[in-house]
């Protein structure tokens, strides 16, 4: 899924800060990195400024540049220097190795289909020293699993800087045999009741369970997979693991 102007700047006001708790989670994670971090799937700002603002050597990469742009006028904003790339996290290629690589706040869940996740775990591996670190953290939407809510429509409405109201409606469909869910979006700019802009896109969010995932990792070449934390954030709640990259082969 692509996030072009409206879906950035409705995800830009609502997700606008990481809490607390997650920036001072990350810092202390990162705290012996020596090297360059790279944070793929970056999005608006939301904990790249704040760990940019930190010390940190962090880079960013996603693949709107909308996003990448609200972040760079972030970083400009706070007189920071921020270097981004405009890729798909799986067709990642940059001329550089990492220490480590982060894909946080439940983004990894966003590549689809599964084939493509499997390719930019594969990718991100070959963008890691030797030893690197990858960070990557999954949820589980249990409500689709334990209650009957396979259907779930919202509706929200948001001011932004400029004063202009975005809506934003959301259908969402899941599948806990193919664990996903389908969410249609529609983002609506309105004046009074004018619609002036709309945008619309559908996200296909994945999950993978605790097994699944580190058979994945090991299966691709990563090591030492624990989990770092429970239940990070809000809406939804994280879990965060780390794992190694193993071996010098690609
Ligand atoms: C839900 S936002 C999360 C952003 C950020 N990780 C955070 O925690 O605020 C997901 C981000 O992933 C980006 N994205 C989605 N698919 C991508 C892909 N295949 N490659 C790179 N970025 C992608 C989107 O543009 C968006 O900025």
């Amino acid at each position: 899924m692509i996030y072009e102007d409206l879906s950035t700047q409705y995800y830009d006001i609502v997700k606008a800060h990481a809490l607390p708790e997650e920036v001072s989670f990350y810092q202390k994670i990162l705290k012996n990195t020596k090297g360059t971090i790279l944070y793929g799937m970056c999005g608006s700002g939301r904990l790249l400024i704040p760990l940019l603002q930190s010390g940190f050597d962090i880079e960013g990469l996603d693949a709107s540049s909308y996003m990448l742009n609200r972040s760079r006028e972030r970083a400009e904003k706070e007189g920071l220097h921020l270097v981004l790339y405009k890729q798909s996290i799986d067709g990642i290629s940059i001329n550089k190795k990492y220490d480590v690589i982060m894909i946080v706040g439940g983004s990894f869940q966003l590549i689809y289909p599964r084939k493509n996740a499997i390719k930019a775990l594969q990718l991100v591996k070959c963008h890691l020293k030797e030893g690197g670190k990858l960070l990557i953290d999954i949820f589980i939407p249990w409500e689709f699993l334990y209650e009957d809510r396979e259907k779930e429509e919202f509706r929200h409405i948001v001011k932004n800087e400029s004063g202009e109201q975005i809506l934003f409606t959301r259908s969402c469909i899941a599948n806990k045999h193919k664990q996903l869910f389908i969410s249609q979006n529609t983002y609506q700019k309105l004046i009074g009741n004018r619609v002036i802009k709309m945008e619309k896109n559908k996200m296909t969010v994945l999950w993978y369970y605790h097994h699944e995932l580190v058979l994945l990792l090991q299966s691709i070449g990563y090591s030492k997979i624990k989990i770092l934390k429970k239940k990070l954030g809000k809406n939804p709640e994280l879990t965060v693991y780390e794992a190694i990259r193993s071996g010098i082969f690609c």
